[in-house]
This record gives structure tokens, sequence and C-alpha cells, in this order.
């Protein structure tokens, strides 16, 4: 996987987050399996509980183009200016993960930088996640 193709293009969608509220800046980019990119951003409103993540806005672009296999997402959200720390995603993204991605292989990016930058799986960010499984199987989660 080019982990850094991932993280530059997390970069620059954050300078395109819609952020007049909150002035936090983020940025997303999805890889799917077959190394496609989905870049998002958070969008903001003026209700405020309208308001997107980033991750999620990148997820629905790639699912309304038919996408549903995916390897990783990089995400770069901090305030505005300069990224300088790590934007952990919110529990919704998180469940939203959990629908279109295997939570032991799929790799979370949380990115400040090109050079600076850690990895997850979503099953460390979300242990013992509710997903489409769950609803097939009979006997009690592990
Ligand atoms: N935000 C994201 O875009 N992703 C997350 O996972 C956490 C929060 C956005 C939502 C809002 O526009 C701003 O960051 C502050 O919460």
């Amino acid at each position: 996987m080019d982990e850094k193709k991932l993280i530059e293009a997390a970069l620059e969608a954050r300078t395109h987050a819609y952020t007049p509220y909150s002035h936090f800046q983020v940025g997303a980019a999805l890889m799917t399996k077959s190394g496609n990119i989905y870049q998002g951003c958070n969008i903001e409103n003026a209700a405020y509980s309208p308001t997107v993540c980033a991750e999620r806005s990148a997820f629905f672009k790639a699912v309304y183009e038919g996408e549903r296999g995916f390897a990783a997402i990089a995400i770069a959200g901090s305030p505005e200016g300069e990224c300088n720390a790590y934007a952990p995603p919110c529990g919704v993204c998180r469940q939203v993960m959990m629908e279109f991605c295997d939570p032991k292989e799929f790799r979370i990016f949380l990115v400040k930088s090109s050079e600076e930058y850690q990895e997850f799986s979503l099953e460390a960010l979300l242990p013992m996640g509710f997903g489409p499984v769950n609803l097939d199987r009979q006997e009690k989660p592990e």
C-alpha cells in the first residue's frame, strides 16, 4: 500500500474543510482495496448537528460510487493553520468504518505531517464493535 500517497491526500483534503464555527479542519483520504483514493473533509452547518465529519464524507462519496472494499483511511485534523496534532476519529465515524471494513485488516493512519503519523487497526480503536456479521450470527460474540 502506498501509505505516503494516502497521507498526502489527507493533508490536501484538509484544505477543503468548511469550518466557520469550530475552525477545526479535518481531511480524510480513504483507500479502496483496489487502490482508489476518495477524499473527504468536515462540512459544518449553522444548525450544528447537520455537520458531517471528514471520514464520513469520504466513505459516503466512495460508497455512492459503488466501492465496497476498503484497505485504509488517513485522517489529518487540527485547529486551522498548520496541522499540528493528531485527531482520532469520532465514535460515529468508527461505526461507519465497521459497516464496510474488516476490523482486523482495516488500517487507520492519524496524520500530523507527511513524516509524522501513527497507525492503528479498526479493531484497536473500536474493540468488540457491532457490525453486519452480528446480525447473522447465532452464537454470542467473542
Ligand atoms: N470532526 C471530523 O471531521 N472528524 C472526526 O472524527 C472528529 C470531528 C470535525 C467535526 C467538526 O466539524 C469539527 O471536527 C470539530 O468537532
